[in-house]
């Protein structure tokens, strides 16, 4: 078999531009290589590339990242590019470099030399073999072969989302020689885990560590390439979380709306639904699966748990609100309540502006007036009560009301901070 002729340019092209220390090396030296190669040892490049047959052939295969095309937490899928670097001996390829004036290597077409079947064996598109028959490889005269094929990988990749948006992923690329066991082909690694020279940081995940490995029982011709890769945790921090915590304090501050502005039982709703178009886009964003369920979701859930409180109590505070006294008389139980939520917020008052207190006072009356019934004269509250006639005071459902605004108010204002600060410092202790 001739060596065709755009070989023999091609080579005598890499020869003249690589100023070598033998000047003397000619087109002729390359020509008479490949014919020495292919036409006098009558190469078969389906013959193992090893005189005994018996023995292991040791490929060596590196893995150089280039980047992160798209980690895609749905399909539990990594797209990755970069290139192998796969280094063997092939014992049928030798020469005596000094019979062609000193020529120590050449190239040849990868389809014309034996090469291992490498492939991805956890790869999720379309099973082919690695390389494009355009590609050469490296041969030089002791019959060493530099194989550096270029690959865009879809592999598999199992996501744990429990810590999201702060989780760390660990991905394996895993190359086998398809056809051959380990007693045939063996791919070692060449060096500690994944080459990282050319690699590109990607925008939404960084590369934290890279290992590889043999698989341990494995009688495949295999090789492990791990990466362990954290998100970049900034865009879902605006985008999502913050979001879900202004929602989450604004679900509290329905309780400040007084009955009467008609606005609460909207608001209240509104608020729920903002929560739970978020629980959407966190969903979507998630994997489908039940095996770990993210703090984040959890957290959601506890929201839209207390969202869903705040709507019910909302409605029914709202009927307290219009029912009338004479109907239905104030239980008594209700009444001291109402007592005791007056007196902390006086004492709050009271603490917070002790000078004021006249004047203080007055506004509280004022306020409670109007809500009595409109029609009682502005002049007359302007009046300071002593505290005991005050206490005196007929107790009303819109009292009640207001009051159960006030313990509500606290009691979600605190749930919500103290829920938020949970789980933030769950996850933070993740994240070191
Ligand atoms: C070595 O180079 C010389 C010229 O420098 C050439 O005449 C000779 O044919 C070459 N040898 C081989 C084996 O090609
Ligand atoms: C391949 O490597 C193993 C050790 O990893 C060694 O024992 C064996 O001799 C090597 N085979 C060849 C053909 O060099
Ligand atoms: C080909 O292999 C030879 C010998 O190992 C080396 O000197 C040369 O740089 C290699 N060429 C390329 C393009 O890698």
């Amino acid at each position: 078999m001739a060596p065709p002729r755009r070989y023999v340019l091609l080579v005598s092209f890499v020869l003249m531009i690589c100023p070598l220390k033998i000047h003397a090396q000619t087109a002729d030296d390359a020509k008479g290589i490949l014919t020495k190669i292919f036409t006098t040892d009558a190469y078969n490049k389906a013959v193992r590339p090893i005189y005994n047959q018996n023995l292991v052939l040791n490929v060596t295969v590196d893995f150089s990242l280039i980047g992160i095309i798209e980690f895609d937490s749905q399909k539990e899928s990594l797209t990755s590019a970069g290139y192998l670097i796969v280094d063997w001996n092939d014992y049928y390829i030798q020469w005596d470099p000094s019979d062609y004036n000193g020529t120590t290597n050449v190239f040849i077409h990868q389809d014309d030399v034996w090469k291992p079947d490498i492939a991805l064996q956890n790869g999720i598109s379309e099973f082919k073999g690695i390389g494009y028959s355009e590609l050469l490889v490296n041969v030089t005269s002791e019959g060493s072969v530099a194989w550096w094929p270029y690959v865009i990988l879809q592999s598999t990749c199992k996501v744990d989302i429990t810590y999201f948006p702060f989780d760390i992923q660990t991905c394996s690329l895993r190359f086998t020689a398809w056809s051959y066991f380990n007693t045939e082909v063996q791919l070692t690694e060449g060096t500690d885990g994944i080459i990282l020279d050319s690699y590109e940081e990607n925008s939404a995940w960084t590369v934290c560590e890279t290992n590889v490995d043999k698989l341990p029982q494995s009688t495949d011709a295999t090789v492990v390439f791990t990466m362990t890769i954290k998100r970049k945790p900034l865009f879902y921090l605006l985008n999502v979380i913050l979001p879900v915590i202004m929602l989450s304090v604004m679900n509290a501050c329905v309780f400040v709306l007084p009955a009467k502005a008609g606005e609460k039982a909207s608001f209240s709703v509104t608020v729920f639904l903002a929560l739970a178009v978020f629980l959407t886009i966190v969903a979507s964003t998630l994997p489908q699966n039940s095996d770990n369920v993210s703090y984040i979701g959890i957290y959601l859930v506890i929201m839209a748990i207390f969202s869903t409180t705040t709507v019910v109590l909302t409605l029914f505070q709202l009927r307290l609100n219009f029912r009338d006294m004479n109907k239905d008389p104030i239980p008594p139980w209700l009444i001291k309540l109402q007592r005791i939520v007056e007196r902390v917020r006086k004492r709050r008052c009271n603490r917070v502006r002790p000078v004021d207190q006249a004047q203080n006072r007055v506004v509280i009356s004022d306020y409670i007036d109007i809500k009595d019934e409109m029609k009682v004269p502005v002049i007359e509250s302007k009046v300071p009560l002593p505290p005991e006639e005050d206490s005196k005071l007929e107790v009303t459902w819109n009292h009640i009301s207001n009051s159960l605004d006030f313990i509500f108010f606290w009691l979600f204002f605190v749930s919500v901070i103290i829920t938020t600060l949970t789980v933030v410092l769950v996850i933070a202790r993740h994240a070191h």
